[in-house]
């Protein structure tokens, strides 16, 4: 179809209630950490629109900053190496760091990337993602704030690609069949 959003078959998570979410994480993490800097870090490119929507819903101030990352071998995940395309502008040294993903998939990047950001002695790292896929975890991710944990269904929307389409859609969801034929 000409319309993007005509091609989800099953909505789960509606841009309200996305909102609602991201508004939830944003007021702990800043209980969490009141009175200390914060810098939080978005994994391009699917994290963009949580970066985006997160960061304006928190009425502290933080930083911002961005790294992209591309596992070896493109399209399997499965050695778990990661190799850095674009990598931070800020010195992480002593500082509070989140690393902010739209999603935890077989856990892979974000346990590379979460030891990488440690090795640089920051003054802590924790992880937030919209969503989680427990069942298909390989990697134990020690993640301290998350959305939602799905089913192990491939989803789209929100920053979420097939194809590096769907991005753009407002809520999150499951494609039609015909999409894949
Ligand atoms: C996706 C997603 C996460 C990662 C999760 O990014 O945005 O960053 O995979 O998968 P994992 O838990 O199995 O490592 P991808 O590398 O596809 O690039 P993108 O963000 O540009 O879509
Ligand atoms: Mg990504």
């Amino acid at each position: 179809s000409a319309h993007v959003e005509n091609d989800l078959v099953n909505v789960l998570f509606t841009e309200a209630q996305i909102q609602e979410r991201l508004g939830e994480l944003a007021a702990r993490i800043e209980d969490d950490y009141a009175g200390k800097d914060l810098l939080i870090v978005g994994i391009l490119r699917g994290a963009v629109m949580v970066m985006a929507d997160m960061a304006r819903s928190f009425s502290r101030h933080l930083e911002m900053d961005w790294m992209a990352v591309s596992s070896y071998g493109s399209g399997t995940k499965s050695s778990g190496v990661v190799r850095i395309l674009k990598d931070l502008d800020t010195d992480i040294s002593g500082r509070h760091v989140i690393i902010v993903d739209e999603i935890i998939d077989t856990g892979l990047t974000l346990s590379w990337l979460t030891s990488n950001l440690t090795s640089r002695n920051p003054a802590s790292v924790e992880i937030c993602t919209l969503l989680r896929k427990p069942e298909a975890l390989q990697m134990p991710v020690d993640v301290k704030y998350v959305g939602w944990d799905i089913p192990n269904e491939f989803v789209v929307g929100y920053g979420l690609d097939y194809k590096e389409q769907y991005r753009n859609l407002r809520d999150i969801g499951t494609l039609a069949p015909h999409v894949y034929s």
